[in-house]
């Protein structure tokens, strides 16, 4: 059963233009890929050498003729051999579980017929392992990474980064989720094994031979990005969990190219958030739906114990002033078939948090500015700017061990009629939301999803309303080198609304 009722072009409301003024322009982005640079390995034997490839598969999403999609697929080399998990009947890549203080080493292998390169999303690692564009590798090549884990426990995760490719190859299905723990998460003894489910959620469209439809030849809809007519969770339609009446922990992903999700239960019980990208919170918070922007994650304990076995609720996606996101729309089923037991006690306190707005120097510099649009030839941009493979301008360039605040203006499209919103994201760390600050014109759009934002704790991706003005703090620590930010509506960044930053020694 499809999801007729998401209808992606409920959103033309917001654009004041006719698909003729549009031009090609900007869409079609030149890439050049430089021959591969294969970064250094550490001297030491890795704690875990996995191996990766992206190579095309099929899968059986529906009944009958099988899906073609592109798919990671791994090996653990050395170390622990849960290290990996496979999701079944999912084109998504292996669930990669580590802990905090690893070495890693991934041989990763481009099967594709297009270059390629993993990118590691949320993670802080070296310029070498990130992932830039620029380190992309041809057909049959391969790319070696090398980083130790240094994030704290939560739910991170893996994807293409080739420049103007990134949100088709994601859209084929190259895409997996990347679990730390470590000793403070363990010890809070949460929800685990069976009880720890992540749920992975994307939009699709799929032809009458149950294949993947990417794209529109309208440029209205390639301005907004893609919105697909069909939910999937962990790659499958018509999700639903099984579950005891017990407290589980939920690990939700956006992983869609472009559609915002509004969460929310369907008999109305809020939500108790235990982490966002970046990991715990310090302290459990509700909220009674859940803005979530793609590439943005959010933990949840969900308590199912006062529910009777053969009972069931729904995960559902309310209506926002979003693009696609009129309609009400169920995401997935959970029903409650099955007597807990065990049990497991919600923490008052779950980690702790050093927060960056203590520090003194917030007080004293100037933030950075970026000021979203687009520009006469209709291409979304940062301060006028669109991507170029090794551009760093002089105010995109930072010191090392600087802590510094960035502010993200979502301007619009200067009277051109366009408005979007745009989840911001930063490659190389975690940074804290400082606070929003809305145009009171855009008002009203924004208080159809402000009350689900959750802006506690650790991010890497922030979501700029149309009219919106975020303030993020950030520290650049331990590395120097190129790293990226960038709009990640996926068809935003391939149109080049992404930039480089350079950490300087
Ligand atoms: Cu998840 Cu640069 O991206
Ligand atoms: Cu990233
Ligand atoms: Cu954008």
């Amino acid at each position: 059963m499809k999801n007729k009722d998401l209808n992606r072009r409920d959103f033309l409301y917001q654009l004041g233009l006719s698909s003729a003024a549009v031009s090609v322009g900007g869409l079609l982005s030149a890439c050049s890929f430089p021959a591969a640079l294969i970064s250094n390995s550490t001297l030491n034997p890795p704690d875990i050498e996995l191996a990766l490839s992206a190579s095309p598969d099929e899968v059986q999403i529906f009944p009958g003729v099988k899906t073609n999609v592109w798919r990671y697929q791994g090996e653990v080399l050395s170390g622990p051999a849960n290290t990996i998990q496979t999701l079944p009947n999912s084109y998504l890549g292996p669930i990669l579980h580590l802990k905090r203080g690893q070495s890693v080493r991934v041989h990763f292998t481009n099967q594709l017929t297009e270059p390629s390169i993993i990118h590691w999303h949320g993670l802080h690692v070296p310029e070498s392992a990130d992932g830039h564009p620029r380190l992309a590798v041809a057909p049959g090549q391969k790319y070696i990474y090398d980083f130790t884990v240094a994030d704290r426990a939560g739910t991170y995760w893996f994807h293409p980064h080739p420049h103007g490719r990134t949100g088709p190859q994601v859209y084929n299905g190259l895409a997996g989720l990347f679990i730390i723990s470590d000793d403070e998460e363990t010890a809070l003894g949460l929800p685990s094994g069976d009880y720890d489910l992540p749920l992975v959620i994307q939009d699709r469209t799929f032809d009458d031979d149950n294949q993947l439809y990417y794209g529109s030849t309208n440029m209205m809809d390639q301005m907004v990005g893609f919105l697909g007519d069909q939910i999937l969770v962990n790659g499958q339609p018509d999700f639903s969990l099984s579950t005891e009446n017990r407290p589980y922990r939920l690990r939700l992903l956006n992983g869609s190219n472009s559609r915002i999700y509004k969460l929310a239960w369907d008999d109305g019980t809020p939500f108790t958030i235990i982490g966002t990208d970046g990991g715990l919170l310090e302290k459990p918070v509700e909220r009674n739906y859940i803005t979530l922007a793609p590439a943005q994650r959010i933990e949840l304990w969900a308590d199912f114990s006062s529910y009777k076995v053969s009972s069931h609720m729904r995960l559902i996606n309310l209506s926002a002033d979003t693009p696609g996101g009129v309609a009400e729309f169920s995401i997935l089923s959970v029903n409650i078939d099955r007597e807990a037991t065990s049990t497991s006690v919600l923490p008052e306190q779950l980690s702790s948090i050093t927060w960056h707005q203590e520090a003194d120097a917030v007080n004293h510099s100037a933030p950075r500015d970026f000021i979203l649009s687009m520009d006469m030839g209709m291409v979304w941009n940062i301060n006028d700017r669109t991507f170029k493979m090794k551009d760093v301008a002089k105010d995109e360039i930072v010191q090392l061990g600087d802590l510094e605040m960035w502010r993200f203006t979502n301007a619009g499209g200067r009277g051109m009629g366009m408005t979007l919103p745009h989840p911001m994201h930063i490659h190389g760390l975690q940074f804290q939301v400082l606070d929003r600050q809305i145009d009171q014109s855009m008002e009203n759009t924004w208080s159809t999803i402000s009350e689900g934002l959750v802006d506690e704790g650790w991010h890497d991706t922030v979501l700029v309303m149309p009219g919106e003005r975020v303030r993020a703090l950030l520290k650049f620590e331990d590395f120097s080198g190129l790293y990226l930010y960038h709009c990640h509506n996926l068809e935003h960044e391939d149109m080049g609304m992404m930039r480089n930053y350079l950490v300087e020694a």
